[in-house]
């Protein structure tokens, strides 16, 4: 494809105008959405409402007159829609490694019986890490990791819960959701995926796919902002059964009558564990805002289209890259990953030229494609962009060989 024959499937995209509700600077390609998404024009608008017509001007009175006390729970219902969720199955809360832990504790809990808690090795290490706590914290508990083609045989009698991340955040590749349910459900598991490079990227069905449990990130493609709260789902069945072990006094059925003894609330309110966030929560409405009336299929498709050209692209200018996502977009998010061993001098070689996206160690270069503002344009001049730098040794520069704190 030519840039100019980029420009005009841009022109021909229904989807383009989604671009101008993002403030995204002059200048820049943005391909890391999917590790903190865009600014939306409106989130500034709103945090300033918030700050100073509601919390300035009156104060304690916003959590009743502003719905404040409301808004974990409306928030939650905002994202439903986008992971085939009912309404009052969804909460924003916390951050996703403490929603892991609320989630795993509980289901651990719900299944006494069990002892394993089964994931694959190189999820994302918040995923393990925070099984590793919940195991070490609750007698005859343990880990197991089992390579992800072993996994599915791997379920025996003894897994309380089998975690997984929907859309592997270095690789890309997609997991099947409903196979693995179905699997787990058989013999007896339940299920907790991290939709964290999912939501607002690809099509998920919880629903229909009978899931029991899901966590994901609020400030990737959800556009909430750095530091955005999470989301938890909890399936309406399992809601009353489910105990958290955070049982703070905001999951209490009557935070406000001050009771010594812990009594959950109904619902999925009982997964609230302090005092919401409300300018987070603020903040990741407004990301979430930005998917209102988007036709979601044309926009996963539209992923898949960019994450294509991009491997095309790559593959046809640049040498020294080996793909490590999917090929097959069916089996792939919205980001692509090619391993390369200079990936992160090149990544900041690209960073200073402009072209935004990340470095996951080892080795990878990874480009996250998030649909509601990146066009095919963007990826045509990302790869010329990409193609100077490899073509010119742009990478080698001393400045590039130590790494900062964030890659
Ligand atoms: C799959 C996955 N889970 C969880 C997290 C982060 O969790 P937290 O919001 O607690 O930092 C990330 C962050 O990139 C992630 O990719």
């Amino acid at each position: 494809m030519t840039r100019d024959e980029a420009r005009a499937r841009d022109a021909a995209d229904p989807l383009r105008g989604l671009r101008d509700r993002f403030a995204l600077p002059d200048g820049v390609i943005y391909l890391d959405g999917n590790s903190l998404g865009a600014l939306p024009k409106t989130t500034p608008a709103r945090l300033t409402d918030v700050v100073t017509e509601q919390w300035g001007r009156d104060l304690i009175a916003g959590w009743n007159a502003h719905g404040w006390i409301g808004a974990a729970v409306r928030a939650g219902g905002a994202i439903a829609p986008l992971i085939g969720a009912q309404a009052d199955e969804v909460l924003v809360a916390d951050s996703t490694s403490v929603n892991l832990f609320k989630l795993l504790a509980a289901a651990c809990m719900a299944r006494p019986e069990r002892g394993t808690i089964l994931s694959e090795p190189e999820n994302f290490p918040t995923d393990l890490y925070m099984a590793q706590g919940v195991a070490g914290m609750l007698a005859g508990r343990r880990v197991k990791t089992v390579a992800f083609d072993d996994l599915v045989a791997a379920i025996d009698d003894d897994v309380a819960v089998v975690l997984l991340t929907h859309v592997h955040y270095k690789s890309g590749h997609k997991r099947d959701i409903a196979a693995i349910t179905a699997a787990a459900h058989a013999r007896g598991a339940l299920v907790l995926w991290d939709l964290s490079h999912s939501a607002g990227a690809v099509a998920v069905d919880l629903n229909g796919c009978d899931v029991d449990l899901a966590v994901g990130c609020g400030y990737k493609y959800l556009n909430g902002g750095p530091g955005a709260p999470a989301f938890l789902y909890v399936a309406r069945g399992l809601q009353e059964t489910l105990r958290s072990p955070l049982s703070g006094w905001m999951g209490h059925a009557a935070p406000f009558d001050f009771h010594d003894d812990y009594a959950p609330a109904p619902g999925i309110a009982r997964f609230q564990c302090g005092t919401p966030p409300i300018l987070g929560i603020a903040a990741l409405e407004e990301g979430v805002a930005q998917f209102d009336g988007v036709d979601l299929a044309a926009l996963f498709a539209k992923g898949q289209a960019l994450c294509d050209l991009y491997v095309a692209l790559v593959e046809e200018r640049c040498t020294g890259f080996v793909l490590a996502s999917p090929r097959d977009g069916a089996h792939r998010g919205s980001h692509v990953s090619f391993a390369h061993p200079h990936a992160y001098a090149i990544c900041q070689a690209l960073i200073a030229r402009r072209v935004v996206g990340d470095f996951r160690a080892p080795d990878v270069l990874r480009m996250g494609f998030a649909p509601l503002y990146t066009g095919f344009e963007d990826v045509w001049c990302a790869v010329d962009t990409l193609a100077a730098v490899m073509r010119e040794r742009a990478w080698n520069d001393p400045a590039y060989r130590f790494r900062a704190a964030v890659t």
